[in-house]
């Protein structure tokens, strides 16, 4: 049993990290928020936009702020961007305020959930599946290093994750604040 703050959800874009935060929220009566929309409210503007203006870099510093603030109390369920796990400094912030689970899914299921998805910056390009199989190689290792808990989304369906994933973080996640400030 881990004791953490807050869930912070990580995952690949299309693990379904928002719908699956939503529910989870909602069946421990706990607030949900998803960084990406943070983000957008504090900027004021897309992160397409936040992309194409000010570049990834600095909405990566974005991110980190908005996660910093969103952790900073207990209690939160979140939904972090894809790219998160990116800044170590991020990295090192949702471990130490956060029980996090790495919702994985594959490259052929992300393919599918994401086809009719215009919004994100990084898939905007022809060759969608080679950008994915990219980013996933990057970014395994950084979701394996910040993860309390692993769990593959599969086929399955957001409803039926969130209900097998909840009875999971039942036996694994005790939401308290860590005696020393970091819970491993
Ligand atoms: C990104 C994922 C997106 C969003 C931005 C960058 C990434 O979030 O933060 O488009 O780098 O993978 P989702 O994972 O919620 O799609």
């Amino acid at each position: 049993m881990n004791p953490a703050p807050n869930l912070v959800l990580v995952g690949p874009m299309g693990s379904g990290k928002s719908s699956i935060g939503r529910r989870l929220a909602d069946r421990f009566g706990l607030a949900f928020f998803d960084a990406d929309r943070e983000i957008e409210a504090q900027a004021g503007a897309s992160i397409a936009t936040i992309f194409e203006c000010a570049g990834e870099p600095d909405f990566r510093a974005r991110e980190r702020i908005v996660l910093a603030g969103l952790l900073a109390g207990e209690g939160a369920v979140v939904a972090t961007g894809g790219g998160a796990v990116l800044d170590a400094r991020t990295r090192e912030l949702v471990r130490g305020r956060g029980f996090v689970v790495h919702l994985h899914v594959d490259v052929a299921q992300q393919l599918e959930r994401l086809a009719r998805d215009r919004s994100r910056p990084l898939l905007a390009g022809d060759d969608r599946e080679q950008v994915l199989r990219r980013l996933a190689e990057v970014r395994d290792p950084l979701y394996a290093e910040v993860a309390d808990l692993r769990f593959d989304t599969a086929a399955m369906a957001a409803a039926e994750t969130a209900v097998k994933l909840g009875h999971l973080l039942d036996a694994r996640w005790q939401m308290s604040v860590p005696a020393t400030g970091a819970h491993r």
